[in-house]
């Protein structure tokens, strides 16, 4: 593959997207994108017991409570005193809502503030913020205040923690305390091909033009990719049952090394939260057990997990640029849209998104959010994992602080493409990145294969 600069207005650009010229819209906008984001960190921190919030229910997660203040934090520091140039509120807790200096197995032991002081001071620092957000003219000089770049990237954050509390309440034991409508059933699932042929040549990844955009879906750029076949869905786990039940955890020959080294280790033999029981496969979500879905795509695998899949299925992962090729490339235009559908922002009948639904839709819905090959759920119910490292794009300059994407560049993390059922629109787009380690299967994760032409 090449890269080579590529301006978004040359021929095969992205559009402008929701562009909007309009300040009092731009600022309409942001307080909506605010008032969504708070509402659901409401929901995840209101329906569980204070002692559930202060309490870690996983060494891989924080408790409930750090994330509620880290969540005020992150909008004090950019917002009011990186926007509005305040002072510090409380200087004293900056350290401990800093996630780089403690690891998230080590916060249950900070003296973080309780539940009700954190509700008081995430609170406290939105009505400020919301002042800030009135009385701030979204200057286009100033990098932080274009588009209201700032108030949409405090949005997305608020968002990308509520995903990580949802996950938080996924490892929760317990009884039920959330609940959501089953997901669309498919239409015309059965007449889908398996796959679909994407055809060589290069294609716009990446955005310069997407306001909210962040910075390591930055900048847009030409790349050439040879001819590829891709899933019409996501793998199912029906499909994914054959592999466990074909000894996949058994056999060496599927595995990296480094994940079969894993599944030794911790005596791995189905996805997280699924187990067996009497002869049947069983799973547990969000305090419901439940048999396996076989229609339903397959969540909570590894990347290690997704690749032996792949291996296995006599296919591998996509590339992180074939992934984006399949959901941005229109064949006809030439052009990378916003979306597999277009430009238009997600509704509900185009992607299972934002929390509407606590699981994925099955394979083959969406019918409406296909792309222009044909290819379905691109964007929400699962993660995808692709074969690639989380590397910066040509021309990628970190903005607006080294540790949202930078620090995390290199082998370590694999690229997740498409986002989840746990997603808000707000943080989901066709160039929206995400990373994980390999060895990660708590998020919300699944996988589509591929193959050569
Ligand atoms: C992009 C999901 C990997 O949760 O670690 C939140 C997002 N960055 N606060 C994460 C993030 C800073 C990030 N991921
Ligand atoms: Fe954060």
């Amino acid at each position: 593959m090449t890269h080579s600069p590529a301006p978004d207005a040359a021929g095969a650009g992205v559009p402008a997207g929701p562009a909007l010229t309009d300040p009092e819209a731009l600022r309409r906008r942001a307080l909506a994108a605010l008032l969504a984001a708070r509402e659901r960190t409401a929901l995840l921190t209101d329906s569980v017991e204070d002692h559930e919030l202060t309490s870690q229910h996983s060494p891989l997660m924080s408790p409930l409570v750090w994330d509620l203040a880290h969540i005020g934090n992150q909008e004090e520091l950019w917002l009011l005193r990186a926007v509005a140039g305040r002072e510090a509120m409380r200087p004293e807790i900056d350290g401990l809502y800093d996630a780089f200096e403690h690891p998230r197995a080590t916060r249950p032991t900070l003296p973080l503030l309780p539940p009700a002081e954190a509700r008081a001071y995430a609170s406290e620092v939105r009505g400020r913020a919301l002042d800030v957000l009135d009385g701030t003219a979204l200057r286009e000089d100033r990098p932080l205040l274009r588009d209201g770049f700032a108030f949409g990237m405090i949005a997305q954050h608020e968002q990308q923690h509520d995903e990580t509390m949802l996950i938080t309440h996924q490892l929760r034991s317990g009884p039920a305390v959330l609940s959501a409508p089953v997901p669309p059933a498919p239409t015309d699932a059965d007449a889908l091909p398996v796959e679909v042929l994407v055809p060589g040549g290069p294609f716009t990844m990446g955005t310069s033009t997407e306001p909210w955009a962040l910075d390591n879906e930055r900048p847009a750029h030409v790349r050439d990719v040879p001819a590829f076949f891709l899933d019409t869905a996501p793998v199912t786990c029906g499909a994914y049952l054959r592999f466990v039940e074909d000894g996949g955890y058994t056999e060496r020959r599927w595995w990296a090394p480094e994940g079969w080294a894993m599944v030794r280790e911790h005596e791995l033999a189905a996805p997280l939260f699924w187990h067996r029981d009497d002869g049947r496969w069983l799973r547990r979500r969000f305090g419901v057990t439940e048999t396996v879905p076989e229609e339903e795509p397959v969540l909570h695998v590894s990347w290690y997990e997704a690749d032996a899949y792949a291996r296995w299925a006599g296919r591998r992962l996509p590339s992180e640029a074939e992934w984006e090729k399949a959901a941005r490339h229109d064949p006809v235009s030439g052009r990378s849209t916003r979306y597999p559908w277009g430009d238009e922002d997600p509704t509900p009948d185009r992607a299972n998104l934002g929390q509407r639904h606590l699981r994925p839709a099955r394979a083959g819905a969406y019918a409406a959010g296909q792309s222009p090959l044909g290819v379905r759920q691109l964007i929400g119910d699962v993660w995808e994992w692709t074969s690639s490292d989380f590397l910066p794009h040509p021309g990628f300059a970190a903005f607006p602080y080294r540790e949202y994407s930078e620090v995390f560049f290199g082998p370590a993390h694999k690229v997740l493409r498409g986002g989840s059922f746990a997603v808000d629109p707000v943080a989901c787009r066709g160039t929206f990145r995400n990373w994980d380690l390999p060895v990660r299967r708590q998020i919300f994760s699944g996988l589509r294969t591929a193959r050569d032409a």
